[in-house]
């Protein structure tokens, strides 16, 4: 399951931590004078993982060779493994008032300035390609590919500096660049690290490929994403409380470290999986888990093409990869259990639907314990109440 275990601080993707920030007053000040470009919630949390070097070796806003290279063969143009495009996309009035070359200032809709970028490229794409290629499919239905087709028809390519960082409000706490978490986990004296991306409260499947990970591995970075995701997943504050209360009641204190990832989910399945670990990579992991349908949606990916994919990969990226089956709780073995451990007969296994999952919760009834601890349930159901 695990090619390797690595023994000392593991390189960042390409070789280099990437750090574009430029914060001196200097730099806003100079930023002021520009023209600005106002940028979506999407593209910030873009602009702010490039410039603190979660996208190493991203220093800007991907060109059209880049762009092409890991839209049809998931790498940048020096052949590096980049599996998701990153890209600043405009309208063509938008791209019509920046000349090339100009530095052009990138303001959120709350008039913050965050970031300058150089405007080296304006160039077409193709939607349909975009889609097809990255995502799988064409259908809008698809969270990841109505965003393509909602987004302006250029895209603006060119080197960035992060100025200000999105305020992270009540997260902040739980904030660390990718240098820091280095610096943690040296600390820590931790050389072997399994990093866990999730969009979801940790319920028991989760804690069980967690803590089997952990088991062969001196720590584990819960790294939950708290960008944008769609509107019917569980939004971050909950889910943030939620991860509060099982670590306290569930994990050993000393083992593990709660860190947001600030990027915007977008359920691409088996390539998402692959940008997830490369870029906890460069946050310091040794290893990252794949689950089942790993930042899927809907019936678009198979359950294991994630894992199938990434494989093909896993050598070059560098990063070991804990690849587990389904798992479930099994009234018979009284234990977690996969189709790898388990011979007993699926109705045995507890499985609930999110759907069915979220009903109980709206009706302010915790699921049964076997799928999710009680204490997050009660934050669940007190935090459906509020939203
Ligand atoms: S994701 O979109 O962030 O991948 P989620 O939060 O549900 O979604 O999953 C987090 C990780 O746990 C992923 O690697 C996923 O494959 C894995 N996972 C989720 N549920 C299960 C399960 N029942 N069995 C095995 N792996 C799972």
């Amino acid at each position: 399951m695990v090619k390797m275990l690595q023994k000392s601080a593991i390189e960042p993707h390409g070789g280099k931590l990437i750090n574009q920030i430029d914060d001196s007053r200097e730099a806003l000040d100079e930023a002021k004078n520009l023209q600005q470009l106002t940028i979506s919630k999407w593209t910030i949390s873009d602009l702010e993982l490039i410039g603190i070097g979660g996208f190493s070796p991203l220093t800007g806003f991907m060109g059209e060779e880049d762009y092409t290279n890991v839209v049809n063969n998931m790498r940048l143009t020096d052949g590096e493994v980049w599996s998701i495009p990153i890209t600043l996309p405009v309208t063509e009035r938008e791209a019509d008032q920046f000349a090339l070359g100009e530095k052009i200032a990138l303001v959120g809709e709350d008039q913050v300035i965050y970031g300058t970028l150089t405007v080296q490229e304006k160039y077409t794409y193709d939607k349909d390609l975009e889609a097809e290629k990255v995502y799988g499919t064409k259908e809008e239905a698809h969270p990841g590919v109505k965003k393509v087709y909602e987004k302006g028809n250029v895209y603006l390519g060119g080197p960035i500096t992060l100025i200000n960082r999105p305020d992270h409000g009540e997260f902040k706490d739980f904030y660390l660049d990718p240098s820091e978490t280095r610096k943690l986990f040296a600390d820590l004296g931790w050389k072997t690290i399994v990093g866990f991306q999730t969009r979801n409260p940790v319920h028991r499947a989760h804690e069980h490929i967690q803590k089997t990970a952990l088991e062969a591995v001196d720590g584990l970075l819960l790294n939950p994403l708290v960008g944008e995701t769609k509107s019917d997943d569980i939004p971050a504050d909950v889910r943030m409380e939620s991860y509060q209360v099982i670590l306290k009641n569930y994990y050993p204190e000393d083992r593990v470290r709660l860190v947001i990832y600030p990027a915007a989910m977008r359920y691409a399945g088996p390539r998402e999986a692959i940008l997830h670990a490369t870029v906890r990579k460069n946050y310091g992991c040794t290893h990252f888990i794949v689950g089942r349908d790993h930042a899927g949606v809907g019936d678009y990916y198979g359950t294991y093409d994630a894992q199938d994919l990434i494989e093909e990969v896993e050598e070059e990226l560098g990063i070991g990869i804990f690849k587990f089956e389904h798992a479930f709780y099994c009234t018979v073995c009284e234990n977690m259990a996969s189709a790898k451990t388990c011979p007993h007969d699926k109705e045995n296994h507890v499985h609930l639907s999110g759907t069915k999952v979220r009903e109980l919760l709206r009706n302010g009834e915790r699921p049964p314990k076997e799928f999710s601890r009680p204490e997050v349930a009660d934050v669940l159901i007190k935090g459906m109440k509020q939203n």
